[in-house]
């Protein structure tokens, strides 16, 4: 298995190499996700070791999925999610990722009333009570960046795509993070992205995921067989397939839950 970083063309990939340091324990995480530093860099580490075994995700690991979520994220061109590469680190071979400095006064997803509900610039997802018996709507901004993570989590399968997976950047972009929850060979689609169901996909649009689909029969095909199944491999090459023939965002469909719990 290869662990270096793969290059990215921003200079870091000689520093990458050096001792990873663990810094502190994000502790709202559900598996062992500590904060490291690699040199001036500073970085998500998520040891094997620490993931928890899940029943419906037996095979490989969450780091493995984690890396082929970046591969693919890659080849789609859209910067979706940030670097990440396997690697050692003082509690064994993990996934790490490159961490991303927030502006904590963005929201791209936001759960609101009904005097509270924006005229423009957002999407409507579901509406439902809150704990206070209160209509609340939740909804998630209209912007290019959020129909490319959509697009990329039909994709990738997305299993985990709540509120708290989406990082605002101060110049509008938006990151995903924790894809450990992809690529499953079975529908898992979970997500709090479906405001923009039923709507086309742009030509540039499909012409990522044609990207994507070419890419899997050549260098990113190859990489991927060493992070999910060749069960997993044909599942992908077919939501690509199926997307591009239907040419629209998906509707939540089967018996599962569409939006994973908790929203945020
Ligand atoms: N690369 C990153 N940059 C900045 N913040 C991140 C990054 N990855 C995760 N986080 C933050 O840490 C939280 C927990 O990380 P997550 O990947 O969801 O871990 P877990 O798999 O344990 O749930 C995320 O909800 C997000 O707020
Ligand atoms: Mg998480």
């Amino acid at each position: 298995m290869a662990t270096e970083a793969n290059g990215s063309g921003d200079g870091l990939d000689g520093e990458l190499d050096g001792e990873l340091v663990i810094t502190g324990r994000i502790t709202t995480a559900s598996n062992a996700t500590f904060l490291a530093q690699i040199g001036d860099t500073a970085v998500v580490y998520k040891p094997v070791a620490g993931e928890n075994p899940l029943w419906d995700f037996p095979d490989g690991t969450l780091a493995h999925r984690e890396a082929a979520a970046y591969l693919v994220s890659e080849a789609f061109g859209w910067n979706v999610v940030p670097r990440t590469w396997l690697r050692s680190g003082p509690m064994g071979v993990g996934m790490v990722q490159l961490w991303q400095d927030i502006d904590p006064d963005q929201d791209a997803v936001d759960l609101v009333t009904a005097e509270r509900l924006p005229d423009a610039g957002w999407r409507r997802v579901l509406d439902g009570t809150d704990e206070e018996d209160r209509e609340v709507t939740l909804i998630h901004e209209d912007t290019d960046s959020l129909r490319r993570m959509a697009i990329f989590d039909v994709v990738a399968n997305n299993a985990d795509r709540k509120g708290g997976h989406i990082l605002a950047m101060p110049d509008g972009h938006r990151h995903g993070v924790d894809h450990g929850l992809t690529f499953h060979a079975e529908h898992k689609l979970r997500t709090v992205l479906w405001g923009f169901t039923g709507d086309e996909l742009r030509p540039d649009e499909l012409a990522a995921i044609d990207g994507v689909r070419t890419a899997l029969y050549d260098e990113l095909g190859e990489a991927l067989t060493a992070l999910i199944t060749p069960a997993e491999l044909d599942a992908l090459d077919a939501r690509c397939e199926r997307l591009l023939s239907r040419a629209h965002f998906p509707a939540p469909r089967g018996h599962m839950p569409a939006v994973p719990w908790p929203l945020f």
